[in-house]
């Protein structure tokens, strides 16, 4: 950090330098040593143990895909945030911000996606719009997310009055997203872990005015028990999965939880199917779930999904391919999926994602 700090610093300096001179030349060398540096650094905090895994297991499932989605994953400074507009709190203040920056809609009023409702801006250049800080009472007028997870958004439809169930639901992201699509008549987030329950609870509060809180609904339960407690009564339900995570995985500092985590990665599919059969429990015939993940493992994406399909005779895959056509402008998408599937992959300039989102309907 201190490195990155000295090579602002530098480049601040180098403007009252004359051109040519040698105390140019040599700031120009300094910056250069430090900016190899601070890459260095960088670099050393990628966990090679989850690098050497992901490698051996991308390149066979993605092919040469792999090469250029291992060198954004593996390169923070390329990583871009979308800023999602809080419209219970709208700021045009923000907004022109963002224009003036260089921000653009995700879904411009030309693209089939557009919504009034749904603002999220992104930019093709790296880096993060500043944070707004918790502050009981006052809500926030923006989030910072992966693009991507506003597909998972659309892909949903939640339509005006909808009983809707988050079942992994922190901390919160796509929560606030369904509220900024449609209001539902009831949104239930549920999430299982204490102190990331806590955490959705907070971000609730930091979106959501007091008048529309009567809408939504928390809980602190086992995704997987939920099919048994309230059967049938949701029309759409989002299964965003505890899965691998990529991005985060790869920057684990402790290799011998990594290590553990890699051999532990075949329990992810049997508790994201287990979270499937329980989603369609709860889902109302006719209702449909989307299934989201961020790794890029076919086992735990395809491979789920394909296992729900062969054990449930009571589900049907939908089509993805509108959603498809008018995200891929602005996202990667790998090529010879299936047609109920999407596979964001991050790419420079376009480093959203990894993102797997599936939509199935219960019949
Ligand atoms: C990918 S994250 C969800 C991100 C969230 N949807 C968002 O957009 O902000 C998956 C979440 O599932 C939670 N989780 C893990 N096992 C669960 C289970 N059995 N039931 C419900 N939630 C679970 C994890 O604690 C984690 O917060």
């Amino acid at each position: 950090m201190r490195l990155l700090q000295r090579l602002w610093r530098l480049s601040g300096l180098r403007q009252w330098v004359p051109a040519g001179s040698r105390l140019r030349r040599t700031l120009s060398s300094v910056k250069g040593q430090l900016r190899t540096e601070s890459e260095a650094m960088l670099r050393k905090q990628i966990c090679q143990v989850v690098l050497d895994h992901f490698e051996k297991q991308y390149s066979k499932e993605l092919g040469e895909a792999w090469n250029s989605v291992r060198e954004v994953l593996t390169t923070p400074q390329w990583w871009q945030y979308a800023v999602l507009l809080n419209k219970f709190n709208f700021s045009s203040a923000v907004e022109n911000d963002l224009l003036s920056k260089g921000y653009r809609l995700l879904f411009p009023r030309t693209s089939p996606s557009f919504l009034q409702s749904l603002k999220c801006y992104i930019t093709s250049t790296p880096g993060r719009f500043p944070a707004q800080k918790h502050r009981a009472g006052k809500l926030k007028e923006y989030y910072l997310l992966n693009a991507a997870s506003v597909l998972a958004v659309l892909a949903l439809k939640v339509e005006k009055g909808e009983k809707v169930l988050d079942m992994c639901a922190a901390p919160g992201g796509k929560s606030i997203a369904t509220l900024q699509y449609a209001l539902p008549g009831l949104l239930h987030c549920n999430e299982y872990d204490y102190l990331r329950s806590c955490w959705l609870k907070q971000t609730l509060e930091s979106f959501i005015p007091e008048s529309q809180m009567s809408l939504v609904t928390v809980s602190q339960l086992d995704g997987r028990q939920i099919g048994n407690l309230q059967l049938g009564g949701f029309d759409k339900v989002l299964v965003d999965a505890p899965c691998s995570n990529d991005r985060s995985w790869l920057f684990s500092s402790d290799s011998q939880r990594a290590t553990l985590r890699l051999a532990q990665r075949k329990v992810l599919s049997a508790v994201q199917t287990q979270l499937l059969r329980s989603a369609i429990k709860v889902l109302r015939p006719g209702g449909s779930l989307v299934y989201s993940t961020c790794t890029l493992s076919k086992a735990e994406n395809s491979d789920v999904i394909t296992n729900i399909l062969d054990s449930c005779s009571n589900v049907q895959p939908m089509d993805m391919q509108a959603l498809a056509s008018s995200a891929s402008q602005e996202f990667a998408l790998a090529s010879g999926v299936q047609q109920h599937e999407l596979l964001v992959l991050p790419e420079k300039g376009k480093a959203w994602g990894p993102m797997y989102i599936s939509k199935l309907k219960k019949i």
